[in-house]
C-alpha cells in the first residue's frame, strides 16, 4: 500500500514548477498575506510569509489583520559577498525591512520585515547585485556551506570553488524566478527534463542542506546536514580528495520519538572530478526513496536509518557510475570562529568581529555594528565573509587600509566577547517573526548569557571555550543538539536543557532536564559547571566531562537520541 502523498507534494505537482498563483497574489491588494499554497510555493523564492507576534493579540482585539510581512533569504555560497553586495543588503534592510541585516547559522542574509507591495523592489535591488534568494528555503537544496577561512591556503580556495560549484550543479532551473520577482518573459512549457533535469516537477521530498569543511575546523557543523565534503589534503597541502558525509539533520519534535536530531555518517572517498557526480547522485536517491508522505519523516536521515547506509551507499555509487573509496582519516578540533586579526603572508589582513546573534545593528549607546561595517564596506577592496556562527570577517583587507580598518572598529565599538561562553554562542531568531517558535531565543540569550557569566566567574571558568546553543522550538535552527549546552524551548519561557555534545561537533548530547524556567536552567547548570571547575581532567572539555562525570550517556546515534539511560549523577 501506498501512504497518501502530503499536501505539499500536490501543491508543488501543481504549481507548473514553483509558479502556483505568486503573481496573481502579489497584485492583490486587500491583504498584506498570499493565499495558503502559495505561502508554500514562496519558500523556493527564499521568502517565508510571516506576522509580527508581538502584534498578534492586540491586533485581534481591534479585529484588525495579522501584521503581516515577509522574510527573504538571501543565496551566498560559502558566506563569501563582496562590500558592494554588502552595502546592498544593508540599503534595502533599511528601506523595505526592519532595518536590521541578520547573518544566519548557515551563511546566508535575512531580511525581515518586507511588506507584500515591498517585494519584486526588494528582489530586484538584490538582482542588481547579482545576488538571488532562489532555493534559500523549500524541499530543494539551499545556500552551500563552507569553512569561510580566507587564508590564502590552497585547500581554502579548492574547498569554495567546489561550494559554488555545488551551489550552480543543484540550482533550480525553473524560469518561475525570473518572471515572477524580476518581471522576466514567461517562458511557455518544456519537458519536465528540460525545465528540471535534477529535481523533476515536485522537487525534493523536503529540504536539503550541502556543506564544505577543511579540517581541522568543523565550523559549517559538517554533522548537521545532509551532505557534507570533508577536504582531505596531502603533507604540502594540497586537496586528494574528499570524505563525503550524509545524512545528518537537526529537526524532531516535542514528545515524538520517532522523530529526532542525527550525525551525518561518512559514505566514502572521492576525487574533486567524481564531487558533482556524487551530489547529484545522492540527491536523485534522495528524491526517489524519501517520504512524501509524511514531512517529518523526510528528510535524508531518515531515509539511510530506514534503507541502511551500505544499501543507500550501492544505489549512490550505481547513479554515478563510479565507486567510492573507503574514508581517509580526518580530525576536527572545534565548531567555533577565532576572532580577531590575522595577517596573512601575501600582505592581506582579516579581520573576524563578533555579532550577537548575528544582528546587525546599532545599540543605542553601545556598539555601532551596522554603521561601521557600513563606513567599513565604502572604502574596503576585498570581501566579507559570514561565518556558521553568525559573525563575520572583514576578510582581504589590503595592506594600505588596515590601518583605516582598525580605526573604524575602534571607532564604532567592536569588542571581543567577554567570555569563552559568549564566543561559543549562537541563537536562532525565534520571536517576534518565526511562526513555529514555541519560546524566545535571539531576544533573551543574551541575559541568560550575561547570568551565567556571573556563574562562570565564580568557577574560575570565564576564560574557557564552552558551545551553548538556544533555539526557540525544536526544529533545531542554531543546532542546539551539538552544543555542549543546548536550550530549546518548549513553550513561553521554559526550555529543554540538553547537556552532552562535543566540541567539535561529532558528538550529539542528550536531554538533562526538562521544561526549565530562567532560574531553573541557572540551578541546574551551576553545579554542572561547578563540578566541571573542580574535577574535570587537563583539557577535558565540558561536553566530555559531562558524560564521564554521569550527569548524562553519550548519544551514539539518531534513534537512540531520546533515551538516557546510563547517566546516574544528579546535580
Ligand atoms: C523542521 C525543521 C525546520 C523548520 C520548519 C525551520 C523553519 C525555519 C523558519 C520559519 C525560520 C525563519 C525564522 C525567522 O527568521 O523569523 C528559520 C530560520 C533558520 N533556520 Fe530553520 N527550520 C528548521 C530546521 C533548521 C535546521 C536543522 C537548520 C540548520 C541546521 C536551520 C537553519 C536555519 C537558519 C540558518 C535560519 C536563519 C536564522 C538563524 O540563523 O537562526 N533550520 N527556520
Ligand atoms: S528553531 Fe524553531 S523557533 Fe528557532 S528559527 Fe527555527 S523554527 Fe523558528
Amino acid at each position: 500500500m501506498t501512504a497518501e502523498l502530503s499536501r505539499n507534494e500536490r501543491i508543488k505537482e501543481a504549481s507548473d514548477y514553483l509558479r502556483g498563483t505568486l503573481a496573481e497574489g502579489l497584485r492583490e491588494e486587500i491583504t498584506g498575506a498570499i493565499i495558503e499554497d502559495d505561502a508554500q510555493l514562496v519558500k523556493f523564492h527564499g521568502m517565508y510569509l510571516q506576522d509580527d507576534r508581538d502584534l498578534r493579540g492586540e491586533r485581534t482585539r481591534k479585529k484588525m489583520e495579522k501584521a503581516f510581512a515577509f522574510m527573504i533569504r538571501v543565496r551566498i555560497s560559502g558566506g563569501v559577498l563582496t562590500p558592494k553586495q554588502w552595502l546592498a543588503l544593508d540599503r534595502v534592510a533599511a528601506d523595505y525591512g526592519n532595518g536590521t541585516v541578520r547573518i544566519t547559522t548557515r551563511q546566508s542574509i535575512q531580511l525581515h520585515g518586507i511588506i507584500k507591495s515591498n517585494l519584486k523592489t526588494t528582489l530586484q535591488a538584490i538582482d542588481d547585485v547579482l545576488m538571488s534568494s532562489i532555493a534559500a528555503c523549500g524541499d530543494v537544496n539551499r545556500n552551500v556551506m563552507c569553512n569561510p577561512n580566507p587564508y590564502q591556503s590552497r585547500a581554502h580556495a579548492a574547498a569554495l570553488e567546489l561550494t559554488r560549484m555545488i551551489s550552480d550543479h543543484l540550482e533550480p532551473r525553473t524560469p518561475a524566478y525570473r518572471e515572477i520577482w524580476l518581471d522576466g518573459e514567461r517562458i511557455v512549457g518544456g519537458e519536465e527534463e528540460v525545465v528540471e533535469p535534477i529535481y523533476g516537477k515536485t522537487y525534493l521530498p523536503r529540504k536539503f542542506k550541502v556543506v564544505v569543511a577543511v579540517p581541522p575546523s568543523n565550523d559549517v557543523d559538517i554533522f548537521a546536514h545532509d551532505l557534507g565534503f570533508i577536504a582531505i589534503l596531502d603533507d604540502n597541502g594540497n586537496v586528494l580528495g574528499w570524505n563525503i558525509t550524509v545524512g545528518g539533520g537537526m529537526g524532531m519534535t516535542h514528545g515524538e520519538p520517532d522523530t529526532y536530531p542525527r550525525t551525518a555518517d561518512v559514505l566514502g572517498f572521492c576525487v574533486t572530478r567524481d564531487v558533482l557526480a556524487f551530489a547529484e547522485a545522492v540527491v536523485t536517491v534522495q528524491r526517489d526513496w524519501g517520504d512524501r508522505a509524511n514531512r517529518k519523516h523526510a528528510r535524508l536521515k531518515y531515509t539511510i536509518d530506514d534503507r541502511g547506509l551500505d544499501a543507500f551507499r550501492d544505489e549512490v555509487e550505481h547513479r554515478a557510475g563510479v565507486k567510492l573509496k573507503p574514508a581517509r582519516p580526518f580530525a576536527f578540533t572545534s565548531t567555533g570562529d577565532r576572532y580577531g586579526w590575522t595577517d596573512g603572508e601575501d600582505g592581506r589582513s582579516h579581520l573576524t568581529l563578533y555579532v550577537e546573534n548575528g544582528r546587525v545593528k546599532n545599540v543605542p549607546d553601545g556598539v555601532q555594528l551596522a554603521s561601521g561595517l557600513r563606513r567599513i564596506a565604502e572604502t574596503h577592496d576585498g570581501d566579507f565573509r559570514l561565518t556558521p556562527n553568525q559573525n563575520v570577517i572583514i576578510a582581504n583587507i589590503a595592506k594600505h587600509n588596515r590601518a583605516s580598518v582598525a580605526q573604524l572598529a575602534a571607532e564604532h565599538g567592536f569588542a571581543a566577547p567577554a567570555s569563552g561562553l559568549r564566543r561559543n554562542a549562537l541563537a536562532c531568531v525565534a520571536l517576534p517573526t518565526c511562526g513555529l517558535a514555541l519560546a524566545e531565543s535571539e531576544r533573551y540569550l543574551p541575559d541568560l548569557l550575561a547570568e551565567l557569566e556571573r556563574r562562570l566567574a565564580v568557577h574560575g571558568l570565564t576564560d574557557e571555550d564552552i558551545v551553548i546553543r538556544m533555539t526557540g522550538c525544536p526544529n533545531g535552527c542554531a543546532r542546539p543538539y551539538l552544543a555542549e549546552v543546548g536550550l530549546v524551548g518548549k513553550g513561553p519561557g521554559r526550555y529543554n536543557l540538553y547537556l552532552g555534545a562535543a566540541f567539535d561537533g561529532t558528538r550529539m548530547s542528550k536531554l538533562y532536564a526538562e521544561d526549565l524556567d530562567h532560574a531553573a536552567i541557572v540551578a541546574a547548570l551551576d553545579p554542572v559547571l561547578a563540578a566541571y571547575a573542580a574535577e574535570r581532567q587537563k583539557g577535558e572539555r565540558l561536553g566530555d566531562f559531562v558524560i564521564r562525570a554521569g550527569f548524562v550517556a553519550a548519544t551514539t546515534s539518531g534513534r537512540d537520541f531520546h533515551a538516557n539511560a546510563g547517566a546516574q549523577r544528579v546535580a
